[in-house]
């Protein structure tokens, strides 16, 4: 939450305009949410504690930008962030997920946020220590009897012995800085636990219960190792191990749990697909997912492996396609829960030019530097990207709608031809409106632009993570 102090409202779209093209009521509701949770805790506590988040649901046709923003704002506020389907989850009792599991993501996602927070405040700390010990293990130290046990001669060569000792290991210090003995074979000495329990192997720790995932974890052998490994892997092993020992564990969780409580969103992708609605069939269970998510964006005690987590000041921000029913058919209590609704609209032509350029990293960029791998340069000129926003636009309204992700198929067709033949051939390519129609009408007929068609739900890489 450090970044979020310097960020308002107004800053907010501004950075996520640098992504997402139009759907400014969308970046307008979810910078307001973002702020607020800020300003609450701002306030007294016993206000505070009152205040509850501005829970958002985004409702729009697919392929606008719903997921894209959620993304980008977990991104910008470094907030712990989760993307769940809302799908994904059944009834407690059926077979699946249940609702629970979101929260107890957070918590890990929230930990795993600040661990490498510490591991930064650590990390110089931490390599020193593993120089030491590798130190430690390429000289080991002299022999030292106690003093009372020896004259004063012994005492003297023992001291000389110490001082000969030092010098050497200074010397040493500076071959490792140096990165001088990178290869030389060593044998140092690391804690590990078994990784696996293979008698649970079809279960899965998810859907184990807490209590049940961390006794399993004590129970698991520690055992200390020796290993003869080279410096360079010592380096690494050390210093990982050697963090883990400066970061408080205890601390970490409370500091996460906390963030996760106070900070925490959750994205809750495909909600209408939960809701019930005309000629969306009927049934059973989810009506139970609302009823089950219920409480959860009410505000309730979760029970992870980390211990309770509060869910009352979480956001919760929905979305959905809602082509075939609309928020109102969602439980009247979810609803109430959801006091903000945005609706995202169609993209039109000249939005999908932009979209093709002009945010960070566009999909020309990508390309570009794809290619560039493999030493060929692609020009993409104006009247070439007219094309191609154009012919996206017509496919869409002539087939199904897909929104922005048409973009992605009309740009693989248009560079089809280049990246098999890369890297013989051309070293150098210009994309003008020419080159794009020659190589979209090329393919016999438009369903071969429709590999999207089929499946609006066909997801992006990152995306399908959390499938
Ligand atoms: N407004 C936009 N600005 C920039 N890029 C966009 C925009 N809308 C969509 N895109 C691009 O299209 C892709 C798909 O969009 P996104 O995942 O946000 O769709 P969605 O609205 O969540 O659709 P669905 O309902 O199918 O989940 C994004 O990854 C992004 O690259
Ligand atoms: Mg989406």
């Amino acid at each position: 939450m450090k970044q979020i102090e310097h960020l308002t409202p107004r800053q907010i779209v501004a950075e996520l305009d640098k992504y997402i093209i139009g759907q400014d009521d969308a970046k307008r509701a979810v910078a307001i949410a973002i702020r607020n949770r800020w300003r609450r805790l701002n306030l007294d506590a016993e206000i505070a504690e009152e205040v509850a988040p501005k829970n958002i649901i985004m409702a729009g046709p697919t392929g606008v930008g719903k997921t894209e923003i959620a993304r980008r704002l977990a991104a910008l506020v470094g907030a712990p962030f989760v993307k769940v389907e809302a799908t994904k989850f059944t009834e407690v009792g059926y077979v699946g997920r249940d609702v629970e599991s979101m929260i107890r993501d957070l918590v890990e996602r929230a930990i795993q946020m600040v661990h490498s927070e510490q591991a930064q405040v650590f990390e110089e700390q931490a390599a020193q220590a593993a120089i030491e010990r590798i130190l430690d293990s390429l000289l080991p130290k002299p022999f030292s009897p106690p003093s009372s046990t020896i004259d004063t001669q012994q005492a003297e060569s023992v001291q000389q012995a110490q001082e000969r000792y030092e010098r050497t290991r200074s010397k040493l210090r500076e071959q490792l800085a140096a990165e001088g003995l990178e290869d030389r074979q060593i044998e140092i000495t690391v804690e590990e636990k078994s990784a696996s329990i293979p008698i649970f192997s079809n279960v899965g720790m998810d859907q184990m219960e807490p209590e049940m995932q961390n006794f399993l974890e004590k129970m698991m052998p520690s055992k200390s190792a020796r290993r003869k490994v080279t410096v360079a892997q010592a380096r690494q092993t050390l210093h990982h191990h050697e963090l883990e020992k400066l970061i408080d564990r205890e601390k970490m969780i409370e500091t996460a749990i906390e963030r996760t409580e106070q900070a925490g969103i959750v994205f809750l992708d495909e909600i209408d697909k939960v809701c019930g609605g005309e000629s969306v069939g009927p049934d059973v269970s989810r009506e139970g997912v609302q009823r089950d998510l219920l409480p959860m964006v009410e505000g309730s005690a979760i029970n992870t492996r980390h211990g309770m987590v509060r869910t009352d000041h979480i956001l919760f921000i929905a979305a959905g396609a809602f082509s075939r029913n609309k928020p109102a058919d969602l439980m009247p209590e979810l609803q109430g829960r959801f006091p903000i609704r945005v609706k995202l609209k169609d993209l039109d032509q000249e939005q999908f030019r932009r979209i093709l350029t002009e945010p960070k990293n566009s999909l020309t960029c990508q390309q570009q530097a794809l290619l560039a791998t493999e030493g060929i340069k692609i020009k993409f000129t104006d009247d070439g990207i007219v094309a191609m926003a154009k012919k996206a636009f017509e496919i869409n309204d002539a087939q199904q709608n897909i929104g922005a992700r048409r973009l992605y198929a009309v740009m693989e067709k248009v560079l089809e031809q280049i990246s098999f033949d890369a890297p013989d051939g051309e070293k150098k390519y210009i994309i003008n409106q020419e080159y794009v129609n020659e190589h979209l009408s090329r393919s016999t007929d438009d369903e071969d632009l429709n590999i999207f068609g089929f499946a609006a739900g066909v997801v992006r890489k990152d995306e399908q993570s959390d499938k």
